[in-house]
């Protein structure tokens, strides 16, 4: 197979308008590439850095046709297009990351099946595709257990956790099923993984970071890891096993647990820049979206070069609009805001990113004096549990 390279001036489509489409967009940008942004909605945050934005309908065929005659690739930031949408578009021009690997990441059962099959430790599961499976569920994972729908969730939406029989009883009528069970991990702290492949099977993995969640969405996210060095290790290792039996080209999140014994389940994968890789672009010298774009566009993967150790915060709803002022006013940090013209309640509005010198963030359990300084009063983040 020829390995294709976009010149400098070639346009990259790309699915979505959202905070991730308007970041990728402008890595795109500092290549010399245009970028033409295909979204549902109207006054997509990536218009302000886009070259050309189409709104349109995600299964318009007409629309579909036009954008992918209109681009030498395309690649996504929104998980969730069509199947037939995703063929229509390989049909007429290269997407990367493949259709097959977002079929994958689009449906929860797909996924934990296609881990397991690979060998990739994951909480237990069940499927539970209507009430009369709920039993089995029960009588295999115990309480307490997560249920989820087996599409279309993110930032915690569209799950359910069951504390006692009661609760399914209460909840069993209701359910917005198909559902996939899963066992709670009483986990000892969250990781994930940004690892990045080009078509050429370059891999390049960054710093394994750690979550940290608040209602269901991403508060922090801190990196390096404050895990040891062999686990952070391992959790690369991991991540680059799945990039490479998945037959990645692109970027992809891998997010995991540590269980309370010390062992890495992998929770969830997504094919494209990810939240908890945004502190990459202020930390390396080149960030998650030049890593995306620079696979996608079939250009050589250096290390990322991360320079600094990080935390970024996410600036949500009302609150995280509110701390923009204090984030301002504070040296140290870097303020990256999502140009959304409305405010609502669990929103993602921004982020900030703080900056450490190496080694000052982390140390393995053990917190720098001047983490906390830098980000107070502005910025709440937990202490070491
Ligand atoms: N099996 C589980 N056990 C314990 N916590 C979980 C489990 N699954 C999800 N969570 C918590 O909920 C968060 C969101 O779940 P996730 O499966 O990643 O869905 P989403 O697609 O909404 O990100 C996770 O980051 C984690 O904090
Ligand atoms: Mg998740």
């Amino acid at each position: 197979m020829s390995l294709t390279t976009l010149a400098p001036g070639a346009t990259i489509g790309i699915i979505g308008g959202g905070q991730l489409g308007r970041m990728s967009a402008m890595a795109a940008a500092r290549l010399g590439y245009h970028v033409h942004v295909l979204s549902a909605e109207p006054d997509p945050p990536a218009q302000d850095t886009a070259h050309r934005v189409t709104i349109g309908a995600y299964d318009d065929e007409a629309v579909l046709r036009a954008f992918a005659q209109s681009v030498s690739a395309i690649t996504f930031e929104f998980e969730n297009i069509s199947a037939s949408g995703l063929d229509l578009l390989a049909s007429l021009c290269p997407v990367h990351p493949a259709g097959s690997i977002l079929a994958i990441s689009q449906d929860r059962i797909l996924e934990k099946s296609f881990l397991g099959d690979h060998d990739i430790p994951v909480a237990d599961w069940v499927s539970v595709p209507d009430r009369d499976a709920l039993p089995e569920a029960v009588a295999s994972l115990g309480f307490p257990f997560i249920l989820k729908t087996t599409r279309f969730g993110y930032d915690g939406k569209g799950q359910f956790r069951i504390a006692d029989q009661e609760a399914i009883d209460a909840l069993a009528a209701h359910l917005p099923y198909p559902l996939i069970a899963e066992g709670f991990v009483d986990f000892e702290r969250e990781l994930s993984v940004m690892v990045a492949r080009n078509e050429a099977g370059e891999i390049r993995c960054f710093s394994t970071t750690e979550n940290q969640h608040r209602d269901g969405i991403l508060d922090y996210s801190l990196a390096p890891a404050r895990i040891p060095v062999a686990l952070a290790e391992e959790a690369q290792r991991l991540a680059a096993h799945i990039a490479t039996t998945i037959g990645l080209v692109g970027i992809m999140g891998v997010e995991m647990f540590v269980s309370a014994r010390g062992a890495l389940l992998v929770n969830e994968i997504a094919p494209r820049p990810h939240n908890s890789g945004h502190w990459t672009m202020d930390a390396c010298l080149i960030d998650q979206f030049e890593m995306h774009i620079r696979a996608v566009a079939g250009l050589p993967l250096p290390d990322p070069f991360r320079h600094s150790d990080a935390a970024m915060k996410n600036l949500i709803g009302f609150e995280g609009v509110g701390l923009c002022d204090a984030v301002l006013a504070q040296p140290g940090l870097a303020l990256h805001l999502y140009g959304k013209h409305e405010t609502r309640a669990g929103r993602k509005m921004g982020h900030v990113n703080a900056l450490f010198p190496l080694g000052a963030l982390p140390g393995p359990y053990g917190i720098a004096a001047r983490f906390d300084q830098a980000l107070k009063p502005a910025l709440e983040i937990a202490q070491e549990p």
